[in-house]
């Protein structure tokens, strides 16, 4: 028998309508933030929700305060229907889809700006990333209320960023990392892959390898930007470039370090084409 399809809801009342179901029957209640184009690594989420929650509510929701004008918005994969399809398989009792004008109602002047954490690696990179991932993430925590929100590793600074605004705000909700889910080759999966060309997959898994490559080094204490060095001269050959960053930071803090000195985490961002790929490990 297929697995029932989850309820879909595009508006705050409906969606607050159908959590204070839950909550009546005393249930708890796991968020997982989306793009959509949903894969294995957006499931493992739902996953994860399922060990700490009765209920899962899966947002799909394609930002467009976190790309710049020149980003990929308007080719971002949508597919909808194939999500709802790996979402009933997977067992979430709530999507919550808005529109653009149902989360930025004309006239909406408000951001959430996160210091700290945003402000190297991708936040250097991308500044207005950080302030349109905290606000819509803030949005989506005050409208749905979960006891529980799940994050990604893929994402570290992303998940670090999103911590600290819960515990900023005093937003009760409890930020849960999932580790990061891999191909069998070790590429992070994304969505964002399906923009690779054939040639460009088969490389793809060398920023896993340089980024624990890295690790090892600050592991074994050999000189960081050696290895940091090696890693570049690596991977501009398979046609990498340019290479955002490469660093090894303090696995709480972000701050970039040189040895290891406590919990330390190798981040890296790179172009492959027009595809920018972003991977971390543990240190
Ligand atoms: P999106 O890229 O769709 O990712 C949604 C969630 O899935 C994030 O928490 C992300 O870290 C997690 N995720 C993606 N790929 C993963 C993988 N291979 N393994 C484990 N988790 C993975 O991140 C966003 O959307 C947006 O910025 C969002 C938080 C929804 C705000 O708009």
């Amino acid at each position: 028998m297929p697995a029932q399809g989850p309820r879909v809801v595009s508006d705050v009342p409906a969606l607050r309508a159908a959590i204070a179901e839950f909550r009546r029957a005393g249930e708890r209640l796991a968020l997982v933030p989306t793009m959509g184009a949903l894969h294995a690594g957006h499931i493992a989420l739902v996953e994860a929700g399922h060990r700490v929650a009765e209920r899962i509510v899966v947002t799909i929701f394609i930002n467009p305060r976190q790309f710049s004008a020149n980003e990929d918005l308007a080719r971002y994969p949508r597919d909808l229907e194939g999500d709802l399809k790996k979402l009933a398989a997977a067992g979430t009792d709530l999507v919550f889809a808005p529109n653009v004008e149902t989360m930025y109602p004309p006239g909406f002047s408000t951001q959430v700006s996160v210091g700290g954490v945003s402000q190297g690696l991708c936040g250097a990179i991308r500044p207005h990333f950080f302030g349109g991932v905290a606000t819509v993430v803030t949005k989506l925590f005050l409208q749905a209320g979960a006891d529980f929100a799940m994050f990604g590793e893929k994402d570290y600074q992303q998940l670090l960023v999103v911590r600290r605004m819960a515990a900023d705000l005093d937003i009760p909700t409890k930020v849960i990392a999932v580790p990061t889910v891999r191909e069998p080759d070790g590429v992070a999966m994304s969505s964002r892959n399906v923009y690779l060309s054939p040639a460009e997959r088969r490389v793809a898994p060398r920023l896993h390898q340089v980024l624990q490559e890295i690790a090892s080094a600050a592991r074994q204490g050999k000189s960081v930007p050696l290895a940091i060095d090696a890693g570049i001269a690596t991977l501009k050959p398979d046609g990498f470039g340019p290479i955002d960053y490469l660093a090894l930071c303090d696995a709480e803090s972000l701050t970039p370090i040189i040895r290891l000195n406590g919990p330390g985490r190798v981040l890296g961002a790179a172009w492959l084409g027009a595809t920018r790929l972003i991977d971390n490990v543990s240190a």
